[in-house]
């Protein structure tokens, strides 16, 4: 029945010879695409739930939202060929602005999470240089430790009670304007950020909102990707929140303040690459990577501490065996960036914190031309390009398929001898932004997988350093 009806609206969508039709359909609520889980949570789990069992067999399923072909990939062997094997035949937005990142391309404009190609491939380095390896974290280590043992003296201080994901916020909002400006205390100078990033969120993963939108556009006499007036007012509130920022701090952001490349923080050396002056730091890149941080940059670090904190209190022989390491360590007597790489409990923690509690919880890309593939059974398939790929990253790191019967336990015991590098690899676990998908194939290849070692910092460690004096 499912079937006849996938074919009817394939027929009426124009999708006509349907490639996918010897993979398994499922019928899903038409979601609008791959929104946030948050605001939308019933529909959405039930349709990705869906998904996922329709694809216990061969790996893969499938559905229509809104026209679009949606491929759902359950299995990591899959997950493999498609995000691995393929990375150059997908891309993170594609050349559509219709699908689930054109609100929020209409909002915050050029920054990494709406670009594609070069420009994508080209700033996705410049963040993983910014915040994803040894120097960048060894060069704010010390006021990284600072920001850490202030936020949980307040946290003491305080109490937690409901303040507390406010808390977690600002200590988040602290660390990442850190590594991106040298900034210590950005929470204090963000405050009225918070209406401007809600309503942000809000429209960005609101099922609704695009129906607002199209007809907004169409009294108007717009076409459908052209911002409305809503877009453009949040665009500019936004703006400003950004450019305030940067302009308060134009001594840090001033790329001629100091000499070598290494002293420069993340957009000082952007400001610096990009032609950015004394006179005149914020370029249109550095622009670009502020709004980047405002949008991305501190929702995932909060969500995680704030997961931390419920399972040490939840798993307090944890919580025990984590202070014994570090008691056992030399933290004390030296706080150093390379001992955090060897406290293997710690490590365990967070990844198992990471595995369970994945605060970027889905992924999707576009494919930019035909992609063939495998399914378990070993039958052929070709994914065209008007369908979308999607992966519940929390689906994957719970399938006890993957992970075992006990795979929805917290439990860091179980990375006893794991190497999460290979994992990933593997693609039974996906934690960070190595999933690139903006067509760069030196980010997830099997060259780059092997070319990952100790020295490659990842989320996991920077985790580890934010939080590390709340376990003292
Ligand atoms: C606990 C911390 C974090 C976790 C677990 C996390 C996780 C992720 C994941 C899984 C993705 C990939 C999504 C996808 O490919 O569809 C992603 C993308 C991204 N994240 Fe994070 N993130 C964290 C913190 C941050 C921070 C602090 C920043 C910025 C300052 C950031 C900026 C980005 C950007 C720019 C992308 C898009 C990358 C691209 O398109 O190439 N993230 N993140």
């Amino acid at each position: 029945m499912l079937q006849i009806i996938s074919a009817a609206l394939c027929t009426f969508f124009g999708f006509r010879n349907n490639p996918l039709a010897d993979i398994p359909y499922a019928s899903c609520f038409p979601t609008l695409g791959l929104l946030s889980e948050k605001w939308s949570h019933d529909f959405y789990s039930t349709s990705m739930r869906a998904l996922f069992n329709a694809a216990a067999e061969e790996g893969i399923s499938w559905t229509l939202i809104g026209g679009v072909p949606l491929v759902y990939l359950r299995h990591p062997a899959l997950i493999r060929q498609v995000f691995v094997k393929n990375a150059e035949s997908i891309s993170r937005c594609g050349t559509q602005t219709r699908g689930p990142f054109g609100t929020g391309k209409r909002i915050i404009r050029s920054a990494l999470i709406t670009a594609d190609g070069d420009v994508a491939r080209h700033w996705h380095a410049d963040m993983t240089r910014g915040f994803h390896n040894r120097p960048a974290m060894e060069r704010f280590h010390w006021k990284l430790i600072s920001i850490a043992t202030n936020h949980v003296q307040k946290l003491r201080d305080i109490g937690m009670g409901d303040n507390l994901q406010s808390l977690l916020q600002d200590y988040a909002m602290d660390a990442v304007w850190c590594l991106g400006l040298g900034l210590e205390n950005a929470s204090q100078c963000t405050r009225e950020w918070q209406e401007p990033f809600a309503q942000y969120v809000q429209m960005a993963a609101s099922m609704s909102y695009p129906l607002h939108h199209t007809m907004m556009n169409l009294m108007c006499g717009r076409d459908f990707e052209e911002p409305d007036y809503y877009e453009n007012d949040l665009h500019e509130r936004i703006e400003n929140c950004v450019l305030q920022l940067l302009e308060a701090n134009s001594d840090l952001l001033n790329p001629e303040a100091v000499e070598t490349l290494e002293q420069m923080n993340f957009l000082q050396r952007i400001s610096h690459e990009t032609g950015g002056s004394a006179a005149q730091p914020i370029t249109p890149d550095v622009l670009a990577h502020a709004r980047q941080i405002f949008s991305h940059g501190f929702p995932a670090p909060t969500l995680l501490l704030l997961w931390a904190l419920r399972e040490l209190t939840l798993y307090p022989e944890v919580k025990q065996k984590l202070r014994t390491e570090l008691q056992e360590s030399d933290w004390h007597h030296r706080q150093e960036l390379q001992l955090l790489s060897k406290l293997p409990y710690l490590n365990a923690v967070v990844n198992e914190l990471l595995r369970l509690h994945p605060p970027i919880p889905t992924t999707a890309r576009a494919i930019d031309r035909p992609l063939n593939m495998q399914t378990q059974s070993g039958a052929s398939l070709v994914i065209p390009v008007q369908a979308r790929v999607a992966v519940s990253l929390a689906m994957l790191h719970q399938d006890p398929y993957v992970w075992g019967e006990d795979a929805s336990q917290f439990r860091p015991e179980r990375w006893d001898g794991l190497l999460p590098n290979t994992i990933e690899g593997e693609c039974n676990y996906v934690h960070v932004a190595r999933l690139s998908g903006t067509k760069c194939s030196n980010i997830l290849t099997d060259e780059s997988i092997q070319n990952m070692d100790d020295g490659m910092f990842s989320a996991r460690d920077e985790l580890v350093m934010d939080k590390q004096t709340s376990w003292n």
